[in-house]
């Protein structure tokens, strides 16, 4: 038995980690290798109010207006407020920050989109990689944390479903994807921090691990959702057929770069006063837009009229990979489009990052704070995961003298399944949900559109649940599951919401309604659903 188990290896499943003391033992699992998941992708860095010019007053503004008046004010403030403390604890660890160039005891900072201030810190353009690597070799001095690799959490374990009136969490029954073996991790406290669930759509910048597997299993044990019909397209995504998930990062845009069309007109000052640094929402749909309206396949963005030197020193690394896929960004455009980027919606949580569920926590992208409302701000994401990732820490420590529940689980039944016949059907419905998820549930939504990708989900649930029932569990199964629920919730979202607002566009409503300024969509599984 842990003391505390942990689900998800990246910048906030890390930092609540290192935020135990040695004496508690503490599990990490991590479906992949430890550092895979979106935290090593991250590019523009994480964001701060470490300079006299700028204030956390304005950091609020900032974040409020991107979040289109859906933010909870108290999760802001909270957040921008532990900001700076943040970044020096990320420093004390040993994170590599750029450094300003002229006076090397400042952090060099960026500006991205929706922030009035230069106030990212960041690592050239591979912050996410130097914050993961760093909290990485924190972790792995601590004997106190194990750290499971290629181990996927099938489901949550509560003792309401082991027929107890308390829903307390447990643990979890977790899949070693090497030994293909199920077994069950008992903990006194359990915390999802999975990630997103952008994988839902056709096309993203997220790895392949983004299929809302926490999200899913706190629903089904329980969780409330909120709010997951705000999911987040990035505006520049490099438009190659084999560019894979290469994010072009929204500091090019802070440092000057623009958004051309074919023909090398600006398009952006028609649509928003902040042209290409606009928050994110309005890119995107601008993008979808122009590319709709002349019959695009993609848009340019253009950096070259800065120094080649600059352009190196900034983006190394997106530099490169344009170059792999033949564009000199010192020298030309390169094509862009519109990608599934970051899930703002998740598992609610108060602001100790605890569930609807006891001993149950959620911190990160899979998380709902109320800290994007209806669309996150720039580098305001891994800054929520340090930050929730501490303070869900220190709730845990408090609690660490509550008396655990002795309860019995059950080895995990395979009796009544067989290995499956037809792996196709994994492989087809996975890729049919991320197909009608980009056509009729993406960037520009209709109802009918909605109630098309409703009728087909619930068609695909029952076929799905039908083959978990009588197959062998494997972590593809698991991740489709997942995948196909959090589907659901997206979409059952959508439909609820009438209004435009933030990332959530609807042809039939075009406008925001301001009664439902400052009320979430909130999806609750015991009066919603029957878990599924
Ligand atoms: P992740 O880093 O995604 O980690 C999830 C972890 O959960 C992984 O270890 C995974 O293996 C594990 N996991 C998932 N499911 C299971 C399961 N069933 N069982 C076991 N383990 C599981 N945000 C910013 O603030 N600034 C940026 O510059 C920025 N750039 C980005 C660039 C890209 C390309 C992407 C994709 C995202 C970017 N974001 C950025 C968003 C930000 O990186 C993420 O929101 C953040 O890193 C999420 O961290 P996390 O710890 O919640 O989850
Ligand atoms: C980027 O670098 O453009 C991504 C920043 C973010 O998602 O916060």
């Amino acid at each position: 038995m842990y003391d505390v188990l942990i689900i998800g290896s990246g910048a906030a499943g890390l930092t609540l980690a290192l935020s135990l003391p040695g004496s508690c033992r503490v599990a990490v699992l991590s479906k992949d290798i430890i550092t895979e998941g979106s935290t090593v992708y991250a590019q523009g860095g994480i964001s701060a109010v470490l300079d006299a010019t700028d204030s956390v007053d304005s950091h609020i503004e900032d974040t409020l207006n991107a979040g289109a008046g859906l933010c909870d004010s108290n999760a802001v403030r909270f957040t921008v407020e532990n900001g700076a403390k943040s970044i020096n604890w990320l420093l004390d660890a040993g994170v590599p920050f750029t450094r300003d160039e002229h006076d090397a005891n400042r952090l060099h900072l960026t500006r991205e989109g929706g922030h009035s201030h230069r106030r990212i810190a960041h690592a050239a353009d591979a912050s996410g990689a130097a914050i993961e690597n760093t909290l990485v070799s924190q972790v792995l001095q601590h004997s106190n944390i194990t750290v499971l690799e290629h181990h996927i959490a099938v489901d949550l374990i509560t003792a309401r479903k082991l027929g107890h009136r308390d829903n307390r969490c447990i643990g979890a029954y977790a899949l070693n994807r090497k030994a293909k073996r199920i077994t069950p991790i008992q903990a006194r406290f359990t915390v999802i921090a999975t990630g997103g669930a952008s994988k839902v759509y056709l096309y993203t910048s997220n790895p392949d691990g983004a299929s809302g597997d926490g999200i899913a299993m706190a629903w089904r044990a329980g969780c409330r959702v909120a709010n997951m019909e705000f999911m987040q397209f990035h505006p520049t995504c490099l438009y190659h057929p084999h560019a894979k998930s290469s994010l072009i990062t929204e500091a090019v845009r802070g440092e000057g770069g623009r958004l051309l069309l074919p023909d090398g007109t600006r398009f952006m000052p028609r649509f928003d006063p902040r042209a290409e640094l606009a928050p994110r929402d309005i890119v995107a749909r601008a993008i979808d837009h122009e590319m709709k309206r002349l019959g695009l396949d993609c848009v340019y963005l253009d950096i070259s009229h800065k120094p080649k030197d600059f352009i190196l020193n900034h983006f190394p690394n997106v530099y490169a990979t344009c170059l792999k896929f033949g564009y000199d960004m010192s020298k030309e455009p390169v094509p862009v489009v519109p990608a599934a980027h970051y899930t703002c919606g998740g598992v609610m949580t108060d602001q100790h990052g605890r569930t609807d569920v006891d001993a149950l926590y959620c911190v990160g992208e899979a998380s709902y704070t109320g800290l994007h409302g209806a669309n996150r701000m720039a580098s305001n994401s891994l800054l929520e995961c340090i930050v929730y990732g501490q303070a869900a820490g220190r709730d845990i420590i408090a609690r660490l003298d509550e008396t655990a529940l002795d309860v019995d689980i059950p080895h995990w039944d395979e009796s009544r399944v067989t290995d499956s016949d037809e792996r196709v059907v994994i492989t087809h419905n996975w890729d049919e949900i991320r197909r009608f998820m980009w056509d009729y549930v993406g960037i520009v939504r209709t109802t009918k559109r909605l109630q098309r990708a409703r009728n087909r989900i619930e068609l695909l649930l029952r076929e799905i649940d039908e083959y978990y029932t009588n197959f062998r569990v494997t972590s593809d199964l698991v991740e489709l599951r997942n995948l196909a629920l959090v589907a659901r919730l997206i979409i059952r979202s959508a439909l609820l919401r009438k209004e435009s607002r933030g990332l959530h566009y609807t042809l039939d409503y075009p406008k925001a309604d301001p009664k439902m300024e400052g009320i979430p969509t909130i999806l609750d599984p015991i009066t919603t659903y029957h878990p599924h």
